[in-house]
């Protein structure tokens, strides 16, 4: 059976308070009341108490996470938030390695798997995302890349049932770019991802992890990419920003979850 369907919307640098409360006023009346998969959104670390007082909060409410988080619980670090920070705000999720992290900011695996340990510590739930870039994918190296990188924070989850995650393949050239993997582009990142975790983690864990699809992913390609076997959910970037489109992903997850 298929895990249970996931709609994570990353905003990125984008929507203030004010606008996330206007998000969320437009977006509550949307949402389908049966049968609709985990909704999930990464607000702006500044926007995260405007989006606690604004989401929906029924019965499952609309959770929150943080876009990055330091792997420090406190300290001398200008301009960075802690998991223990987050989670005292209302995230319950964090994205960790995003590629704008990862090529933008220059984010390593060894930081990456840092800050998968911090928000474990402190319960929070990391969404951790891979994916090859357009040269690495022509160069024949997806499965080294993605392997490689998921390799790098799977000795962080190893240990019991405590230790939630879930996974993003996310090639960097399809995202922001209106360029889709094809679903079976995506199908095919999954299984490689899936299987590694089989391996590592044994068949009952790694059974349990979600794998997320991300990179332009709008109402148009998302039931075709949820349609398919190893696609568990997706991570929605610019389409997560307007409430009608959002909401006509979340709606196109519905019935996926079965
Ligand atoms: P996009 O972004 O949907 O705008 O391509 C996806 C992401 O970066 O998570």
């Amino acid at each position: 059976m298929k895990r249970g369907a996931v709609v994570a919307g990353n905003w990125k640098m984008n929507l203030g308070p004010e606008e996330t409360r206007a998000f969320f006023r437009a977006f509550a009346p949307r949402l389908p009341a049966e049968g609709r998969p985990t909704v999930l959104v990464f607000p702006p670390a500044l926007s995260l108490a405007a989006a606690m007082e604004s989401r929906p909060e029924d019965d499952p409410p609309v959770l929150l996470g943080v876009q990055n988080i330091h792997w420090e619980r406190e300290g001398a670090f200008t301009g960075e938030v802690s998991a223990a920070m987050a989670r005292a705000a209302g995230a319950t999720h964090v994205l960790v390695g995003h590629s704008e992290r990862r090529h933008v900011f220059g984010e390593t695996d060894d930081e990456v798997a840092k800050k998968v340990r911090a928000a474990l510590s402190e319960g929070l739930t990391p969404v951790v995302c891979v994916g090859e870039t357009l040269s690495e994918r022509q160069g024949g190296r997806l499965k080294a890349v993605i392997l490689a990188q998921l390799e790098a924070f799977l000795p962080f989850v190893m240990h019991g049932k405590e230790t939630p995650f879930l996974l993003a393949y996310e090639p960097v050239w399809a995202i922001g770019t209106g360029e889709t993997a094809t679903p079976g582009d995506a199908d095919e990142a999954h299984g490689l991802l899936r299987e590694r975790m089989r391996r590592e983690l044994g068949p009952e864990r790694s059974a349990e992890v979600s794998i997320l699809y991300g990179g332009s992913v709008k109402p148009g390609n998302a039931r075709e990419l949820l349609r398919m076997p190893q696609v568990d959910g997706v991570l929605v970037g610019g389409a997560s920003l307007d409430p009608a489109s959002f909401s006509a992903i979340v709606e196109a997850a519905i019935g996926d979850s079965g």
